[in-house]
Order: C-alpha cells, then structure tokens, then sequence
C-alpha cells in the first residue's frame, strides 16, 4: 500500500488530504495517472492541470516532496526508488499563486514573459521573397532553449523568487530572452535584453536550481549569465550588476586568481559598503577572511591556466 498525501486549497483554506494506494494500482503508472485515478475512484474534487501527457505542454507541473517534476514524465516507480518510502507529498508549484489544490496562476508569469518581447522583431532588411530564412547553424544556436515548454519548474525551485519576487522574473523568462536575442534573424538583441535588466537579470542567485530541476535539460542559469554579457557587450554597463561582474572578473583575471571580497563589495556597492564594516569585521574574527589577503594575496597556483581557460571561453562567445 502506498499513500499519496495532498496540499489542497479549496479558495479559502489550505489542508492536506491522504490516499491510500494498493501498489498493483500505481505500479508502471505515471504519477499523473495516480493523479487522474485518485480523481476518478476516490475524490472527484481534486483538481490539478493536465493536457498533452506526454511531456510537450508544460501544463502538469508539480512538486514531490518539495522538489518540482511534470507529473506525466514521472513514473510512480521511480519516485518510491527515489525516496525510499511509500508516503510522498504532491503539493503545488512554489513561488506561484495557487487557484485550486495543484492548480496555479500563470496570469502574472505570461505577463513577464510578454514583457521581454518572446516574438521575433526581424531585421528590416529580410525581403518578402526570403522570409526570415536562418540556416541550420544558426537555428542551432537557440534550439535549446526552444525547448522550454513553460512547464514552470524552473520557477518552482528558483530561490531568489522565493526570497522575494518583486524585483526579478520566472528564470525561463530569461531563457526565452536569450532566446530572442540570439535569433540570427532578430533585429535587436537589447529589445529583449533591456526588459531582462528591468526584470532582474541581476538579481540571479546563482542557485543553479532552474538548472537542476529543468525537465528538458535546460539551464536558465546560463541563460542569464549569457545575457549578461550580451547586455554589458552592448553598452549596459551601468549599475551594481555589471560592477560586481567586472570586479570578479579583475581579480581572477588580471589579478592573483583570488576573490577579493573587500574590493569585491568596494568596486560594486562604493563607500556604501562601509555600513557594512561591522560584518567585514566578524568575518575577520570567525576566520571567514583573512586579513593578509583584504588588499591582495599570493598568485593561486595554477593561475595561468585560469587565464587561458576564460579567454579560451571568450574567444569561443564570439564565434
Ligand atoms: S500533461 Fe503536458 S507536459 Fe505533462
């Protein structure tokens, strides 16, 4: 026996419901089917979302035991193997306002998402006989991202929305900027680069988990950084964001390999981060920083290689 146990809200209150199982029912099942059978023989009140079942609309996101899946691409199988136990909780999306049990609102995210302009705005010189033709390499390019089937896992388990969200997007909404800027055919990638800025594109975590719980593989993570350096190539460079960028970049590159985090916080926030001496100092104390290292430090070993590897990455940006 196996028991599924349920975040409900009914528009009022949030509480949870069990199931119970018998495991020849759900064995080879998709937890999606487990859904739709619970629905269909125990309670007809349950409502979640659902429509392709085959891992296409993105409609069936939800979480299992606090970690986001599509419920028609995750076998009930593998979820006991997974957690070792016959309890698992479904419970909604996080960081989405929730509607209904496992249903969630998509109002505010579509938003954002038109916000950074998804469509393709084509270069004016396309001529009505050629369309807005893009060869094979270059629809390559962005094929990875047109994978994203706005599932909404990626926002689920992104930390930064959870910490708060009024100041930074859905992460697939800056893949899909990504996107649009690196389609060969669109006509300005800051079209879709500024909204990312307004939105937050800054404000990344760098949690890696959007990275983590794609289903499609895709990594929002590096959608962002890459971002960042289109907008910053772009002239973009003004702001704490792009000051705490070059500052890395300074001290791995042109300095010791070592992260500074005196200068770090100097270069990106200025004299404003003297407010924050008081930490700097119990950093010291508790061993966080050493002292002889807060204006410089010996050359890590291996520096050169370092140095080759990102100009090695650079050069391979610009192809
Ligand atoms: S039902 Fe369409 S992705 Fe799961």
């Amino acid at each position: 026996m196996a028991t599924l146990i349920i975040d409900r809200f009914d528009g009022k209150k949030h509480y949870e419901r069990s199931y119970s199982l018998a495991d020849e029912d759900i064995s080879g099942k998709t937890l999606l089917n487990t859904l739709l059978l619970i629905k269909q023989t125990q309670d007809p009140t349950l409502n979640f979302t659902a429509s392709c079942r085959c891992a296409i609309c993105g409609a069936c996101g939800v979480r299992i035991n606090g970690h986001a899946v599509l419920a028609c691409d995750t076998k009930m199988d593998e979820l006991f193997a997974t957690y070792g136990a016959d309890i698992l909780r479904v419970s909604p999306l996080a960081n989405f306002t929730v509607i209904s049990d496992l249903a969630v609102d998509w109002e505010p995210s579509i938003d954002n998402l038109r916000k950074i302009h998804p469509g393709l705005a084509a270069k004016s010189e396309f001529s009505p006989q050629d369309g807005c033709r893009q060869t094979q390499e270059e629809f390559d390019r962005i094929k990875k991202q047109w994978d994203c089937i706005l599932c909404g896992c990626c926002a689920s388990e992104c930390n930064k929305l959870t910490a708060d969200r009024s100041d930074y997007m859905e992460p697939f909404v800056f893949t899909h900027a990504w996107r649009a800027a690196h389609d060969s055919r669109s006509k300005d990638p800051l079209l879709h680069g500024k909204p990312a800025v307004a939105g937050g594109l800054w404000n990344c975590v760098h949690c890696q988990e959007c990275a983590n719980r794609c289903p499609k593989g895709i990594s929002s993570a590096d959608d962002i950084a890459g971002l960042r350096a289109m907008v910053m190539a772009k002239g973009m460079t003004e702001g704490e964001g792009p000051a705490h960028a070059r500052s890395f970049y300074t001290d791995l590159v042109e300095g010791s390999g070592r992260l500074n985090e005196v200068r770090l916080a100097l270069r990106t926030e200025g004299v404003s981060t003297l407010a924050r001496t008081g930490m700097a100092i119990t950093l010291l104390r508790r061993g966080k920083m050493n002292p002889l290292e807060v204006f410089g430090g010996e050359t890590i070993e291996g520096h050169d290689a370092l140095v080759k590897m990102i100009e090695a990455a650079h050069a391979s940006e610009k192809e």
